[in-house]
């Protein structure tokens, strides 16, 4: 299967959200909240990549602007949403999203990737527990989710320990979307975290 990895154009708007609506099927804001990062300016600048298979836009990662009060000389990314259409799940798209997003952040200076996510999946990319590393999120996280909190730090570029809280864009600036509760027991395989 030939997957392309590419910069999402506004062009591929529609497909984009169309994929999140199908792999968030219950979760109609994910595609809302795609829809407002798009275009909010607190988000810049953002890393949008879709994945392609058969020239068909089957997987979408977006990671926006993030920032850590008290102010850091860094900069850091926040990645939400990923998703991928259901039928193309569990072929490595969501994990070569991941991989290339980051490496594209490594290479344009940023420092660390944030994400509130399913602590299960993320692991394998880098990704660890960010609140015992000092980095609160932009909300309380209920303490049973704590653990779905998760910072990557990008090789070299985090020279010594930096906490604070991490500022994120507008839209996603809203309590309700960080109060997400991945650890429920409720919790079904297909609910991959909120983002
Ligand atoms: C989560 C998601 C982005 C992963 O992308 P993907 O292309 O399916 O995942 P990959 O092929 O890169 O990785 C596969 C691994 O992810 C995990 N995984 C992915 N989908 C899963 C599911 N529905 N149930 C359980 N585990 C799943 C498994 O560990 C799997 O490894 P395995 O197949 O060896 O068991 C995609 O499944 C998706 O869009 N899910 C619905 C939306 C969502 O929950 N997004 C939030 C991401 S935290």
């Amino acid at each position: 299967m030939p997957l392309i990895i590419r910069r999402a154009t506004d062009a591929d708007l529609a497909a984009i959200l169309s994929i999140h609506r199908a792999a968030f099927p219950d979760e109609g804001s994910v595609a809302d909240l795609t829809a407002a990062l798009l275009c909010d300016p607190s988000a810049k600048p953002d890393l949008s990549l879709v994945a392609l298979v058969d020239d068909k836009p089957v997987g979408h990662i977006l990671f926006t602007a993030a920032h850590l009060q008290p102010g850091a000389a860094h900069r850091f990314s926040l990645l939400a949403p990923l998703g991928v259409a259901p039928e193309r799940q569990r072929q490595g798209i969501g994990g070569r999203l991941i991989v290339e997003g980051l490496a594209i952040l490594a290479r344009s200076g940023v420092s660390a990737v944030f994400v509130l996510g399913h602590p299960a999946y993320y692991p394998r990319f880098g990704f660890m527990p960010a609140g015992s590393l000092g980095f609160a999120a932009p909300y309380p996280i209920p303490a049973k989710n704590a653990d779905a909190w998760l910072v990557l730090l990008l090789e070299g570029k985090l020279s010594k320990p930096c906490g604070g809280t991490v500022r994120c864009a507008k839209a996603l600036d809203h309590p309700e979307l960080w109060r997400e509760s991945v650890a429920d027991p409720s919790f079904k395989p297909t609910d991959l975290g909120r983002f």
